[in-house]
């Protein structure tokens, strides 16, 4: 990876995935795109308007740039996308395609996330195997399966060098997810500072796999700069660092914020997604394969979550003064 293109930069992965390259590659190396303008992303390197469901513009983009490494970080998640099933199949496998094209016409590596969605009812739940029955009931893990098999295809047919982690629910503190079943993982964190309370819509019950941003991060670049000699999926990876219900977080926010009260008012959509999804992932494959190894868990992420949200907002108010 010498000159790289993140397109949807401005969402959840994009906004700390851009940085995080800039540090490693080089500020004017790494290529910052979104549909919106993005200001923080614009001070410290590249910066373009760009729609990527526009395949002209991401191509005049990629030649202008002499890009190598395209990261399609375009997407919109599972319950969002349930409320709007056709935009969201237009915009995800859109945005997909067209970097699929231009990485095969620009000869480019491409890097596109799959998910924890891309299993459904009918997979293993818990330790989800690399390779098993992926038969989704969302929008969402139908694109993710689609373009996981197109992945597949592109590298067969074309000898595309394209890449996917399967992520499990990402937690971060720059930019909120939107629109996600796995999002509550996020909101309780900010809740618990601000009202010392939080109101979770998945059933206390339920284990999903979820990771830090710090290793999401580090796992994308670590898969990127693998041998690809030794890679046997381009599909897409599982990969796992901790597993836990609205009840097992709540109770280790509860260690350092005794007060912190947890109610729930369940959304049905949601509930029947984080249902449909796998308690655990198995990620021996990633482990193998490049070398895959967490460094977070949930007891050090909420240490380290709360630190910095309640950074965050005493910030903010100490603005508002
Ligand atoms: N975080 C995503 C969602 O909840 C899953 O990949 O939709």
């Amino acid at each position: 990876m010498k000159k790289i293109l993140i397109i949807g930069a401005g969402g959840q992965i994009g906004s700390e995935m851009v940085p995080f390259l800039r540090s490693i590659y080089g500020p004017s190396n790494v290529i910052a795109t979104d549909v919106r303008e993005c200001k923080s992303l614009a001070e410290d390197g590249p910066f373009e308007v760009l729609d990527a469901l526009n395949a002209t513009n991401m191509a005049s983009v990629v030649a202008r740039h002499h890009v190598d490494t395209i990261f399609n970080l375009v997407a919109l998640l599972s319950a969002v996308g349930e409320r709007n099933p056709q935009m969201a199949w237009g915009v995800n496998m859109g945005a997909l395609m067209n970097s699929l094209e231009v990485a095969r016409q620009h000869h480019c590596a491409l890097f596109t996330p799959s998910s924890i969605g891309a299993f459904g009812p009918s997979s293993p739940k818990d330790k989800t195997p690399q390779d098993t029955i992926m038969q989704p009931t969302t929008i969402y893990g139908i694109c993710k399966v689609t373009g996981e098999l197109l992945g597949n295809y592109y590298n067969h047919k074309y000898g595309l060098d394209t890449r996917s982690i399967r992520f499990p629910g990402i937690i971060s503190n720059k930019t909120l997810p939107g629109g996600g079943t796995t999002d509550y993982a996020v909101e309780i964190y900010y809740d618990a500072i601000k009202r010392g309370k939080y109101t979770c819509a998945v059933p206390r019950d339920v284990y999903m796999d979820m990771i830090y941003m710090p290793d999401a991060l580090k796992a994308v670049v670590e898969l990127m700069e693998a041998d690809p000699a030794k890679l046997r999926h381009r599909n897409s990876f599982n990969i796992a660092s901790m597993s836990f219900t609205p009840e097992i977080i709540a109770a280790e926010i509860k260690k350092h914020i005794p007060e912190f009260e947890m109610s729930y008012d369940i959304d049905p959509v949601k509930e029947e997604i984080a249902r449909s999804w796998p308690n655990s992932l198995d990620d021996t494959c990633a482990r193998e394969e490049w070398g895959w190894q967490p460094d977070w868990n949930l007891e050090r992420m909420t240490v380290d979550m709360l630190d910095a949200v309640r950074r965050k907002f005493e910030a903010e108010k100490a603005a508002a003064e």
